[in-house]
């Protein structure tokens, strides 16, 4: 039976075709590919500038930049979430202040923000893990009582909505990614949307060291940047994949309420939280992650992906609680400082689930969680 990753791209040929056009153009780097790109996504953005860059990460650390954050500053910020969210909280020189998630939407838990918020706070980065967004009456909220700015950390949430609004239409600055994993793909890329033209230009300089073209041919260099522009071949594939986000999104949601229907309630999987659940949230799937009841199990996580592996299915862990890693240990972060995130941490598994998938996918890896889990699972809850 054939290999069913836990996630995979589809590109179509219309797609192909346009990145075979740009290469042989003669114009393979940033160019008109990128700035059609930028627009197709400011329009779908209400007209917020948009731009790109060559992945999420730079996205957020030029959106801390434009915020105004650095040395001294803090940032608060989940710790279940790719390393990405806090990394760039570090390569500006300020310090990711964690604050502990909410065990129904794995997301930061807005009741424990305020206690985190200190004299040197200066942004919340909230992060939409597994495309589930984070309620943003409550953060803007709470962000505006304290005058913060708010970095919506979107990389998982293309084509998610609050309220009825998608993601990137409203708030202040908001970085999606377009890594090979997403909902939709330049392979590797990102962008951020932002508010003013202003903000715009400054990201430009960032992306490109610094630089500042003038009409007459000239340019200026006033700040260090980074060597961060997209290519318009990875461009390209962003324009051929743009208009499939919504058909995307729609299967994913099927293939997300088949595997809610369908996985044995009798092998206690803590499941994600269905779609919708809070009224305004719609979420986009970008992950479908079962906890698995490891208290109850005589296998370990790395055993049942070997498990599930030996039968041709692809699990993912996404993600340890990041406070836990050398790094942030060593600014001082502790086991048991963040309780429920590093419970979710340690028992996530993330399934097959991607569009091309078909129901029978579900259905098989449903048996095979059966299959795996059922004799592994002790008599009397520990
Ligand atoms: C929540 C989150 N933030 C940031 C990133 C960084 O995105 P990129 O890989 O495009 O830099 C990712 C990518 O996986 C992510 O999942």
């Amino acid at each position: 039976m054939d290999f069913l990753p836990f996630t995979r791209p589809s590109i179509d040929e219309a797609t192909i075709a346009s990145v075979a056009e740009v290469l042989r153009s003669g114009w393979i780097t940033t160019g008109p590919k990128c700035r059609e790109f930028e627009e197709a996504l400011s329009a779908r953005y209400g007209g917020r500038p948009v731009r790109l860059v060559v992945s999420a990460t730079a996205a957020l650390e030029f959106a801390l930049r434009l915020a105004g954050v650095g040395p001294g500053d803090e940032v608060v910020t989940t710790p279940l979430s790719w390393v990405a969210t806090a990394n760039v909280v570090l390569a500006v020189g300020a310090r990711p202040v964690f604050v502990d998630v909410d065990a129904r939407t794995r997301l930061i838990d807005l009741d424990r923000i305020e206690a985190a918020i200190g004299p040197r706070t200066r942004a919340i980065i909230a992060v939409d893990l597994a495309g589930l967004p984070v309620d943003r009456n409550r953060l803007y909220a709470i962000a505006r009582a304290r005058g913060l700015r708010v970095i919506e950390d979107a990389a998982q949430s293309m084509g998610a909505a609050w309220n009825g609004r998608e993601i990137g239409c409203d708030g202040d600055l908001v970085a999606f990614s377009f890594h090979a994993n997403k909902n939709i793909t330049t392979a590797e890329g990102g962008c951020l949307v932002m508010n003013t033209a202003e903000e715009a230009r400054l990201f430009e300089k960032l992306r490109l060291q610094g630089v500042t073209r003038h009409a007459d041919g000239g340019m200026d260099v006033d700040l260090l940047g980074y060597k961060d522009n997209l290519t318009d071949v990875a461009a390209a594939i962003g324009l051929g994949q743009l208009p499939h986000l919504e058909t995307f999104n729609r299967r994913r949601a099927e293939l997300a309420a088949r595997y809610l229907a369908r996985i044995d309630p009798a092998l206690g999987l803590d499941l994600p939280s269905p779609d919708g659940t809070t009224g305004a949230a719609r979420g986009n799937w970008h992950m479908f992650q079962p906890l698995l009841p490891l208290a109850r199990l005589t296998i370990t996580r790395g055993e049942f992906i070997a498990a599930m592996r030996a039968r041709g299915i692809g699990v993912g862990v996404h993600y340890p609680a990041m406070h836990r890693f050398t790094l942030f240990r060593d600014l001082g972060w502790r086991d048991g400082d963040f309780p429920v995130a590093e419970s979710i941490g340690e028992r996530t598994v993330t399934l097959p689930l991607f569009p091309a998938m078909r129901d029978s996918d579900v259905d098989r890896v449903c048996a095979a969680l059966i299959e795996v889990l059922a004799p592994a699972l002790r008599e009397t809850a520990a």
